[in-house]
């Protein structure tokens, strides 16, 4: 991210930072990789790591950690209640929002899970800019509705929209006329809309919405989880905030919510979660939650030694060099497909590079889950491990008829500097080539399909024989090539 020119005129995302501890990983020929497929039902999530190249499934969790995170964590005061590391997390994270209360979480759905049961009543409906998978499952086992009201750009595929994460004001305006503010049982922002693409939400976006909000007493509820992604963004692509310390457009988010929450295993870099508000009825009403779902008030279902990592990761997020990283590398990813023809979602978001199955896999229908085949099919060409964020990710209707999602994507997660430059390059490779072979690739059906959250450990089979013959074109291809 530092301001680096290059004699060639290319732009490449230097890393600033170096890596002084690597993990061996294997790269497994494409006849095992194909078993190893077989055994997860062609389900990425189900794949065992040690399979695994290039883990692209997230960033949740397995953001590398500075070694001010390791350091810290040998020093944590190991207690049930009262622990001196749990004040140090509390008071970094009162200092960088400006909220008054926090509460701990072990992550980031736990928030949502005490979000759902204190604020969501049966009938009434969370407005959000969109869902994410575990949020509307916690809002609708409460009994409530979910609605989107994200702009119009944020469901198309390539845009020039530099903020396509924002609420559509007239949308929020026409809901709370057509619902009345009194069914609304809180709007939700999400930064760095996931499900979208990563895509981030403007600061006179989260300005108007609460500004709304305010006037018509609903609660205002961010979703921090994707927050450095944001960050980021707003500090590049927002000319007013350009020279505006990152510490200050936090606290100026942070000022016009009334609950955030966040998962640290993204935020952060760690592993937990929490939640930070400022009004005081809200906050003790939430707070009877933490011992029954969570675990003490003073560590929340989180390892002290997590919550020390937590604190730093937390102070290493107002650093542009360490929050730039992902939206750089996403950036080059993205980039080199593009130039292959190859369709992704536009302009680049953060957290991963997300490849448009629609286009990519036209030929197979959404009943067979193309963005699920597309996962399947990059794992056993390349033995690098997405996640399928497409109807596979939602949950049937009532009537057991299927919810098509609005997107169908293959995300490639970009963990905060976690990979290099070549495997990126390796990645964008492999998918261009099956990008020319796409033909190949076939659609999927459920042998085992959970009623909730399905995509985490249902089991899927290829519908025909496509698998094979994308092997016999690899090998005719690249000859005996990993
Ligand atoms: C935007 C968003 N919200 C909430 C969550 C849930 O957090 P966790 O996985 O820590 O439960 C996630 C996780 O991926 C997320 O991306």
């Amino acid at each position: 991210m530092s301001n680096v020119t290059f004699l060639s005129g290319e732009n490449i995302p230097l890393e600033m930072h170096k890596v002084r501890m690597v993990q061996k990983i294997n790269l497994l020929p494409i006849e095992k990789r194909l078993q190893c497929m077989k055994e997860a039902g062609f389900n990425t999530f189900l794949l065992k790591n040690r399979d695994v190249f290039l883990d692209m499934l997230t960033d949740s969790g397995v953001n590398a950690m500075s070694e001010n995170q390791y350091a810290a964590m040998m020093q944590a005061d190991d207690s049930y209640a009262g622990s001196e590391t749990f004040y140090r997390l509390e008071s970094t994270l009162q200092d960088i929002f400006g909220m008054k209360y926090f509460l701990p979480t072990h992550q980031g759905r736990a928030c949502e899970n005490i979000i759902a049961q204190t604020m969501v009543k049966p009938g009434t409906t969370a407005l959000m800019n969109f869902h994410f998978t575990t949020t509307k499952a916690h809002i609708t086992l409460m009994g409530g509705n979910v609605e989107e009201i994200i702009s119009d750009e944020g469901l198309k595929i390539q845009s020039n929209a530099l903020f396509k994460g924002d609420v559509d004001i007239c949308k929020l305006n026409e809901a709370i006329t057509r619902l009345g503010k009194e069914k609304i049982a809180f709007m939700r922002i999400e930064a760095g809309t996931n499900l979208v693409g990563g895509q981030p939400v403007s600061m006179s976006n989260m300005r108007e919405v609460s500004r709304i909000c305010r006037e018509n007493g609903i609660p205002l509820v961010y979703d921090a989880s994707l927050l450095s992604d944001n960050l980021y963004f707003i500090k590049v692509r927002d000319k007013k905030y350009k020279n505006i310390d990152i510490k200050e457009i936090t606290r100026e988010i942070a000022s016009l919510m009334d609950v955030v929450y966040f998962s640290a295993r993204k935020l952060g870099s760690a592993r937990g979660g929490g939640m930070l508000l400022s009004d005081e009825k809200l906050f003790l009403k939430m707070r009877e939650l933490v011992p029954l779902f969570e675990g003490f008030l003073t560590y929340g279902g989180m390892s002290v030694r997590e919550m020390e990592a937590m604190t730093v990761g937390m102070q290493e997020t107002l650093d542009i060099d360490v929050i730039s990283q992902t939206p750089i590398f996403v950036e080059a990813l993205c980039n080199e497909l593009l130039s292959k023809g190859i369709p992704v979602v536009t302009p680049p978001g953060g957290l991963g590079c997300h490849v448009d199955a629609t286009q990519f896999c036209s030929h197979i229908p959404q009943t067979q889950y193309r963005a699920g085949a597309l996962a399947a099919a990059t794992f056993i060409a390349s033995g690098v491990r997405g996640m399928e964020r497409g109807t596979m990710s939602e949950q049937r209707n009532d009537d057991g008829s299927e919810q098509f999602s609005e997107m169908e994507l293959l995300r490639l997660a970009v963990p905060k500097r976690v990979f290099t430059l070549s495997q990126v390059k390796y990645t964008a490779d492999r998918i261009a080539w099956l990008f020319n072979n796409r033909h190949l690739i076939g659609g999927l059906e459920f042998t085992e399909e959970p009623k909730v959250l399905r995509f985490f450990f249902g089991r899927l089979k290829p519908i025909g024989n496509w698998t094979h013959e994308l092997i016999e074109q690899f090998r005719k291809d690249f000859g005996d090539s990993l």
